[in-house]
Formats: structure tokens, C-alpha cells, sequence
């Protein structure tokens, strides 16, 4: 109890005398306007904080703006209209950390799993249009095959969705949303005009990310969350996953597929399984009309 303490009086001091970019980890990267007090209306880290809810009601998939974002679901049996497992609930603040992509570090080191970098690019000359600056690639290593075609960087769930465009400045590390992407060039936004690295470095590198906000920790176990392929995935093949570290694994100790124990794993495994579980929905199964295809 004294550490966590002791942690966020260090974290909040440390926050307060910082400029924005630094912290501003939510969607600040990509828009000109974000600020903490959309969530902090007190100011940065006070309570109340603004329901998730009242931001993530966009269920069109387009358009979305500082405060029009995705909308979704809990995970309870409530939305799922179920009650094989009794009644139980598991909220927004279970699975994501609203500051914090999985075990990316912003001050340190960046993206601290290799499996999370799914693809290491080598760019140059930036244009800028606005906010939007678009690079000349000169080099590219895919490190996750499902990432290999960059006309899919710009959706990573929708057309809006763009995977997260990594890079360091001044020994610090940000991200970016992909709008755009071609063999040849990437486009990204940055919502920060004045960033210190624009004009950016010439050449320089950058990684992407998928990003999604999921906690290093749930339940008390630490999850390694790179990409769809990794929400639950058995890397033996055997049907008892001996490294159940999956977001959809680490909870269950009741279902008949994937539970924290790692046993009962042969239920598409590796597969992205929000194809079948919408979030939208809970997670609830609901699989397609035509059936999806398994990630490589
Ligand atoms: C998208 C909404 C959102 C934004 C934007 C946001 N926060 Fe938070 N913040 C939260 C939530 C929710 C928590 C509680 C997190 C938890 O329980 O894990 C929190 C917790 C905190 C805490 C810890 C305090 C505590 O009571 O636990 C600090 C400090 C903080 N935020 C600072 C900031 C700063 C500085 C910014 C701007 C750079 C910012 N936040 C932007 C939602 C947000
Ligand atoms: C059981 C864990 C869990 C809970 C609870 C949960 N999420 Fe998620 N969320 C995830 C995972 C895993 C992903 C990544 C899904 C993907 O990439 O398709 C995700 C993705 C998202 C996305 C991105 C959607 C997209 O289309 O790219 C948003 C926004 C989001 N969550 C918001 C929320 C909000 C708001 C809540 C509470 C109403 C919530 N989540 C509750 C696990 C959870
Ligand atoms: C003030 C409005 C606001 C609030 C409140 C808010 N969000 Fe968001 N959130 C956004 C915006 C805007 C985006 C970016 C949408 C886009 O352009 O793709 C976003 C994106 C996300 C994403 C996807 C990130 C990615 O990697 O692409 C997740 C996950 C998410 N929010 C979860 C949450 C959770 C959990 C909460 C509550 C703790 C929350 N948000 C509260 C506005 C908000
Ligand atoms: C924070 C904890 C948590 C996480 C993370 C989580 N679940 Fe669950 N889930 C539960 C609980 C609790 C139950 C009830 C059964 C149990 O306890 O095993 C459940 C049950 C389910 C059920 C069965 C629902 C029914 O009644 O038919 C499905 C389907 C499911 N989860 C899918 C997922 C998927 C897909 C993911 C990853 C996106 C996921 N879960 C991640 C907590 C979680
Ligand atoms: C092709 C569609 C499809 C995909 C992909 C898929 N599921 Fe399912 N899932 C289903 C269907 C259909 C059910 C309900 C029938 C059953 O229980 O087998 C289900 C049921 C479940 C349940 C609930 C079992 C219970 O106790 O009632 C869990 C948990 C689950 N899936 C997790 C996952 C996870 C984790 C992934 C990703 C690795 C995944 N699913 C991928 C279709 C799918």
C-alpha cells in the first residue's frame, strides 16, 4: 500500500511539471484539442473522471472526433444475456488502462515486448498537409506476417482504426495514428504542430504498434497483448497453453474454452477472436455469416 502511494505522488509531480505530450496518452497524439480535462474535468488526475461511455458512443465507425469514439461493450451476463455462470460483470477499467498501452513505455524504452513491434520501418522526408505528415519509406522488416500488406495498416479494426506509429524523440517515445499507407509511404497524424521533432530527423526510425490500451496486468496475471493473433493463443499446439498470458484466458475459470490455467485451449487458437465475439456485444459468440479466416 505505501509503494503504490509513494508511486503516484512521485507519478503526479512528475506529471504536473511535464508538457502535455509527454503523458497525453489517450488519443492526444492524434488530435490538436485533446486534453486531460476531457477525462479529469478537476483537472489532471482528480475525480470525477468522464464515464468511458460518454466519449465511446460512435457505432457508426466513422467520423470520430475527441469525443466521438468507438463505442462497445462490457463483459458481463447482462449484455451477453446469459446466466450460465451466474451473474458477473467485468468493466472497462478490468481490461484497459486509459494512459497505458500494453507493455509500452513512454520513458523507457518504448515498446518493451519484441512481439509487439509488428513491423520496423526506415522513413524520410516528411510532407505535411495539416496535421497529417506523410513519409517516403526506404525500408521495412515485417515482423508479424498478418501486418505484411500496408494498405491495412490504416484499419486495424475499421477504416478509421489505424495501427500506432512509434518512434523516439529526445529519448522519449510517442505514437501516432496510421491514416494511410502504400509499399512506398506512410501517412500519419500528429496532432502537435509545434512537436520538437517537426521538421522530423532525416532519416529516422519507427515501429508499429497495435495498441488498444490493455493492461500489463489483469487479474493478477501479466498479459502480453501484441496483436489479434495474441488474445489467447497456445504456442504448443497441445491444448493446455503453457504460457496463458492471452487477455481472453487469463479471467476464465468456469468457460469451456481457454481458462487462466491454460487448460481446455483448442478453440481457434491464435485466431483474432473478435471476429466471432464482438465487442460490441460483450464478447458474446456471434460468428459471422461467411466464416472468418484464421491469422497466419
Ligand atoms: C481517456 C480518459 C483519460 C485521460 C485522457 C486522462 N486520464 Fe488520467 N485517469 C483516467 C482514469 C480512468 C484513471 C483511473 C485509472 C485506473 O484506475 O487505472 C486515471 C488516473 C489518473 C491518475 C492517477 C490518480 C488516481 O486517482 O489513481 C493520474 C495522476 C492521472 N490520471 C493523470 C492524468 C494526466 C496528467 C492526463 C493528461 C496527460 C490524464 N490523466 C488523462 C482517465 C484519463
Ligand atoms: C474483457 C476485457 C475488456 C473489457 C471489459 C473491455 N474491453 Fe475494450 N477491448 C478489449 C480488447 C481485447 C480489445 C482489442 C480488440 C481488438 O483489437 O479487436 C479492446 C478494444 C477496445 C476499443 C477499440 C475498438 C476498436 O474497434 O478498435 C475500444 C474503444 C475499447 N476497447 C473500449 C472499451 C470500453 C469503453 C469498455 C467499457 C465499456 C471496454 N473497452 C471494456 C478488452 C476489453
Ligand atoms: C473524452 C473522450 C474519451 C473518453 C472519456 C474516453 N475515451 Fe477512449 N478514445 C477517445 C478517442 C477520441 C479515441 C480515438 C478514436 C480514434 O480516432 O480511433 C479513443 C480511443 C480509445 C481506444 C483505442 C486506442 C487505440 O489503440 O486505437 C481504447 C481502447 C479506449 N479509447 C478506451 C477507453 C477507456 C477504457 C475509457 C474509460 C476509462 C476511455 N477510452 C475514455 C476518447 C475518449
Ligand atoms: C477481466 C476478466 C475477463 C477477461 C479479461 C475476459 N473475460 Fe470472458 N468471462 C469472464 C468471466 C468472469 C466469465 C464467466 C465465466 C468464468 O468465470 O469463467 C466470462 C465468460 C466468458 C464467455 C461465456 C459467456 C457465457 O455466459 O456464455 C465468453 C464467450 C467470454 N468470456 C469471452 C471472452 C473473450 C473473447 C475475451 C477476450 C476479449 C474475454 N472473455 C476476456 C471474465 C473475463
Ligand atoms: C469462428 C468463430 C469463433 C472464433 C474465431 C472464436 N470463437 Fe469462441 N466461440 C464461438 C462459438 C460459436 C461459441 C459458442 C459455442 C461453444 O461454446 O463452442 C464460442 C464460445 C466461446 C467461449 C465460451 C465457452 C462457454 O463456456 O460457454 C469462450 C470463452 C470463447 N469462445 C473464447 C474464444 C477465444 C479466446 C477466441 C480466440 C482465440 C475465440 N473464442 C474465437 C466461435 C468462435
Amino acid at each position: 500500500m505505501k509503494k503504490r502511494y509513494l508511486f503516484f505522488s512521485v507519478f503526479f509531480t512528475v506529471v504536473a511539471f511535464m508538457p502535455l505530450p509527454a503523458l497525453a496518452l489517450h488519443s492526444s497524439l492524434y488530435s490538436k484539442t485533446w486534453q486531460c480535462t476531457y477525462c479529469h474535468p478537476n483537472g489532471p488526475g482528480t475525480r470525477p473522471r468522464t464515464p468511458c461511455q460518454d466519449c465511446h458512443n460512435n457505432a457508426t465507425g466513422k467520423n470520430y472526433s475527441d469525443q466521438s469514439a468507438p463505442e462497445v461493450a462490457y463483459h458481463s451476463s447482462g449484455v451477453i444475456g446469459s446466466t450460465k455462470y451466474g451473474t458477473w460483470e467485468r468493466q472497462c477499467l478490468d481490461c484497459h488502462d486509459p494512459h497505458k498501452h500494453n507493455h509500452f513505455d513512454g520513458s523507457n524504452g518504448g515498446i518493451q515486448d519484441p512481439a509487439a513491434v509488428l513491423v520496423d520501418l526506415d522513413v524520410h522526408n516528411a510532407t505535411r498537409e495539416g496535421i497529417e505528415f506523410t513519409f517516403e519509406i526506404t525500408g521495412m522488416t515485417v515482423n508479424n506476417p498478418n501486418w505484411s500488406d500496408p494498405s491495412t495498416w490504416s484499419r486495424k479494426t475499421g477504416n478509421e482504426r489505424g495501427l500506432l506509429f512509434v518512434y523516439n524523440n529526445k529519448g522519449k517515445y510517442y505514437f501516432n495514428k496510421v491514416v494511410r499507407a502504400t509499399d512506398t509511404t506512410i501517412t500519419i497524424q500528429n496532432g502537435f504542430t509545434n512537436f520538437p521533432l517537426v521538421p522530423w530527423e532525416n532519416p529516422f526510425h519507427a515501429q508499429l504498434m497495435y495498441g488498444q490500451f490493455i493492461r500489463d496486468e489483469v487479474n493478477g496475471t501479466e498479459v502480453n497483448f501484441s496483436s489479434p493473433n495474441a488474445m489467447a493463443n497456445d504456442e504448443s499446439g497441445t491444448g493446455v497453453d503453457p504460457t496463458p498470458d492471452g487477455i481472453c484466458q487469463v479471467c476464465h475459470t468456469q468457460t469451456t474454452h481457454w481458462r487462466s490455467d491454460g487448460s481446455l485451449s483448442n478453440h481457434f487458437n491464435g485466431w483474432d477472436c473478435i471476429t466471432c465475439h464482438p465487442h460490441t456485444q460483450g464478447f458474446k459468440p456471434v460468428p459471422p455469416a461467411v466464416p472468418p479466416q484464421p491469422c497466419e
